[in-house]
């Protein structure tokens, strides 16, 4: 049975489904991922920018490198893998989506249950006294309004906590799923990689480049997540 097929089935019999996405799920917007051959790191090393060390002692790196980013998703928006989701979402055929992504993508396709494990790009705070500000300020260089403190956009930055209530929220769903839908990951930062592995239900992998032949998952497609998504739902 062709894979698409096989896995609308398991959506269409699945009672309890939770999608878990990558950069690999925003590429087809026009955003880079991070470990492809076309990825941030390739030309950055994330190490002297996406750490609260990189921020505090080379604010102009890090500062430069968020306003690029930042500056990318203004002209990028969702795809149809993004509107599909969210129609599952909307016909109960997935429960919700916890992402790695920032870049609000999920949300603005109209997916309602969505974690953002690792944060939100455009929701820009002081690194200091935590008070919130805006993409113009951070993009202005301003500083904080209310204590002078440097702005930093709201995403996790390497050796940081993940928001406590997005994981557990993932967490909780992923353990009651059936199924969990993994889509564009590379499954190689702790410990949004370690969600799979804790569902008792089947799993599923889309990803475009397959490492280790996607060993763990019950069923692997190779694939782009728009075209594979839009080839199941076509299906179910
Ligand atoms: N369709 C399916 N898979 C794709 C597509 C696509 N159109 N484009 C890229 N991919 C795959 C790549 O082959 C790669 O395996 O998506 C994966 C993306 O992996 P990464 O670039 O490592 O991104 P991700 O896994 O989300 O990184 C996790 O690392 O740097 C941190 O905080 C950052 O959230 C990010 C985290």
């Amino acid at each position: 049975m062709k894979d698409t097929k096989r896995l609308a089935e398991w959506i269409k019999q699945s009672r309890f489904t939770v999608v878990l996405t990558g950069a690999g799920m925003s590429t087809e917007s026009g955003l880079p991922d991070f470990r492809s051959k076309s990825g941030w790191w390739k030309n950055y090393d994330p190490t002297t920018i996406a750490t609260v060390d990189a921020m505090e002692t080379n604010y102009p790196l890090f500062h430069d490198f968020y306003c690029m980013r930042l500056k990318t998703l203004e002209g990028c928006s969702p795809h149809q893998g993004h509107y599909i989701l969210a129609d599952w979402e909307k016909k109960g055929l997935v429960q919700s989506v916890a992402t790695q992504n920032v870049d609000g993508f999920h949300k603005a396709a109209g997916s309602s249950n969505v974690y953002e494990l690792h944060g939100s790009l455009q929701s820009i705070r002081c690194s200091l006294c935590g008070g919130l500000s805006g993409v113009k300020d951070f993009l202005e260089k301003e500083a904080c309004r209310s204590c002078g403190g440097r702005l930093r956009p709201g995403v996790v930055l390497f050796g940081e906590m993940l928001p406590q209530d997005a994981w557990n929220s993932a967490l909780r769903d992923i353990e009651r799923a059936d199924l969990v839908l993994v889509i564009g990951t590379s499954m190689q930062v702790y410990p949004a990689n370690q969600l799979p592995s804790m569902t008792k239900g089947k799993t599923a992998l889309i990803n475009y480049e397959v490492q280790g032949g996607g060993s763990g998952f019950d069923m692997v497609i190779k694939g782009k997540a728009g075209k594979v998504l839009a080839e199941t739902d076509q299906i179910i």
